[in-house]
């Protein structure tokens, strides 16, 4: 097909139906079926800016865009059919109209995903084919982590429309951390007046010397949240919060000290962590622990509507546990073996208590050491192995492992590369990456839910970086998430990369500061521009 097909993700199937275009003008109508107005609403106001097109409503005859859903068509499913009758978007579902009008946009040119007109004389050509499509998984997600460096609002909704272009559908949002508390908790505003803001920040890698000498922050307010929701569903995304626990929530101790091990460390002299790894200041296994964060969720469900709500449980060290004895009485008060069994508890705990109001607890892959409770899902990120047994023992499963999906790790082995952390993970590393690993039987695979990329920020200062790390290896990873075809192991990176040239101009028309498609790099070609390389584990290993 020509450059105008070269879809990203690949459809299902595309077929020319005649030779020829339709062309949009500004008769063309937008007729919208019952369910779909909140697409038409999009499209007005996206490729209605990009083309400057009025598309006044209804309307009668073949010049026209028709937005239906149909019940033969799989949930989040889309058919276009653009033959000599009208233009036919429709879906499964009004998400599969959404998903629809994204290649509908993609057929019409990289000028369409711009926010206005860049020339009059523009034709807005359509291709006279037929496209039928249908998502792999139902999770095709992306992790922001907006704690170690604030992605102000306008950030956040930018990456949504990016994930909308991608046909990703959940935006796994990393809100608290030990460098940084980011959402507004009414009931406990020092967790945003102290422990959204850090007094300094270690530049680069953990081992590098460079610190930056200014204050951090930043958080969303409730109404930013409630926007931000609202946003992503009018785009079919769905937004999971995570507040980390027990571990990686030194920001929340250092706003309230009596969440710490008070009885290990004097945690009133904690501040905001400024340098990236693991912090030891974990929270304390105490009643008043659990109660702070109940109401803590509690805010949390009255705001995000997702049935999954991620509870974080990774990379908590276990020392301060061991060397306290009001954790060693709580041990043993609950019958437990160690400290891994207490963490599984805390964990436990929020899942039980989610559960009891309708949602469903998510955690990453830690959660299965010391007994995993019921109906949890797994985020599998150090690897396949434990997205493997929860997946045996019957838990839904997010496959992001680290070592493809890890989109802080540099893209390629120069030494150069802006930001030369990791491992090296190169576009077609993504590309190749399989969600389902070998070894599960039917109803195993079947818990894989989907797949995510997760986006770590300890060395992405501003989203001139994020969209360097992200992209163009994120649009490989929305194929992955998205395509069926072809089958796994039998990915074509020639094709994809013949189809990436056209996305490339989507990208530039989005503004998106990706990493330059091919060697020799730009700074590359002048001699004596030399980067810094920093090798070994990403910062927060
Ligand atoms: C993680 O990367 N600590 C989930």
């Amino acid at each position: 097909m020509t450059s105008e097909t070269e879809l990203i993700p690949a459809p299902a199937r595309a077929a020319r139906n005649t030779d020829g275009h339709m062309f949009l003008d500004r008769a063309t109508a937008l007729d919208a079926r019952p369910g779909t107005e909140g697409v038409a609403r999009w499209l007005r106001a996206t490729v209605g800016a990009a083309t400057g097109l009025p598309f006044p409503e209804a309307g009668e005859g073949a010049n026209r865009v028709v937005l239906s859903i149909e019940p033969d068509l799989p949930p989040e499913g889309y058919r276009l059919v653009n033959d000599d009758g009208p233009y036919l978007i429709q879906g499964g579902d009004a998400a599969g109209v959404f998903w629809g009008a994204q290649t509908f946009r993609q057929l019409l040119g990289p000028d369409a995903f711009r926010r206005a007109p860049v020339s009059s004389a523009a034709e807005w050509a359509l291709p006279r084919i037929t496209v039928e499509d249908a998502p792999r998984f139902r999770w095709r997600g992306l992790m922001l982590d907006v704690a170690r460096h604030f992605t102000p609002k306008e950030g956040v909704l930018r990456y949504l429309d990016l994930m909308a272009a991608h046909k990703l559908n959940v935006f796994h949002f990393h809100l608290t951390d030990d460098q940084g508390w980011r959402i507004a908790i009414e009931r406990h505003p020092r967790l945003t007046e102290v422990g959204s803001w850090r007094a300094r920040t270690k530049f680069g890698h953990r081992a590098s010397p460079l610190w930056e000498e200014k204050p951090h922050g930043g958080h969303y307010s409730r109404d930013d949240i409630r926007e931000i929701v609202a946003y992503a569903a009018e785009r079919h995304i769905t937004v999971v919060p995570e507040i980390d626990v027990p571990g990686h929530s030194q920001a929340a101790i250092a706003a309230y000290p009596e969440l710490g091990n008070t009885d290990v460390i004097d945690t009133a002299s904690l501040t905001v962590w400024d340098t990236w790894g693991i912090s030891p200041n974990v929270l304390a296994p105490t009643d008043n622990t659990l109660r702070f964060y109940e109401g803590v969720f509690e805010e949390v469900l009255e705001l995000f509507p997702s049935e999954f709500i991620h509870v974080g449980g990774d990379e908590c060290p276990k020392e301060q546990w061991r060397a306290s004895p009001a954790a060693k009485a709580r041990i043993a008060e609950l019958g437990l073996a160690d400290e891994d069994e207490l963490q599984a508890w805390f964990i436990g705990h929020f899942a039980k208590w989610l559960s009891a109001r309708g949602r469903r607890l998510i955690g990453w892959d830690e959660i299965l050491e010391g007994g995993i409770a019921e109906g949890a899902a797994v985020s599998s990120w150090r690897g396949y192995g434990g997205g493997i047994a929860a997946a045996r023992a019957g838990h839904d499963v997010v496959m992001c492992p680290e070592q493809y999906v890890y989109l802080d790790h540099r893209q390629a082995d120069g030494a150069d590369e802006p930001v030369p952390i990791g491992y090296v993970r190169t576009l077609e590393d993504v590309y190749r990456f399989e969600p389902v690993p070998p070894g599960l039987d039917a109803s195993q695979a079947e818990r894989i839910m989907g797949t995510q990329a997760n986006v770590w920020t300890e060395v992405m200062e501003d989203l001139a970086r994020v969209d360097y790390q992200a992209f163009p290896r994120l649009a490989a990873f929305a194929e992955v998430a998205w395509s069926a075809l072809p089958a796994p192991g039998e990915r074509d990176f020639a094709d994809f990369e013949r189809r990436m040239t056209a996305h490339y101009g989507r990208l530039d028309a989005l503004g998106v500061a990706y990493r330059p498609p091919s060697g020799p790099l730009p700074w590359q070609r002048r001699p004596g521009v030399q980067g810094r390389p920093i090798d070994g584990p990403p910062p927060n290993r």
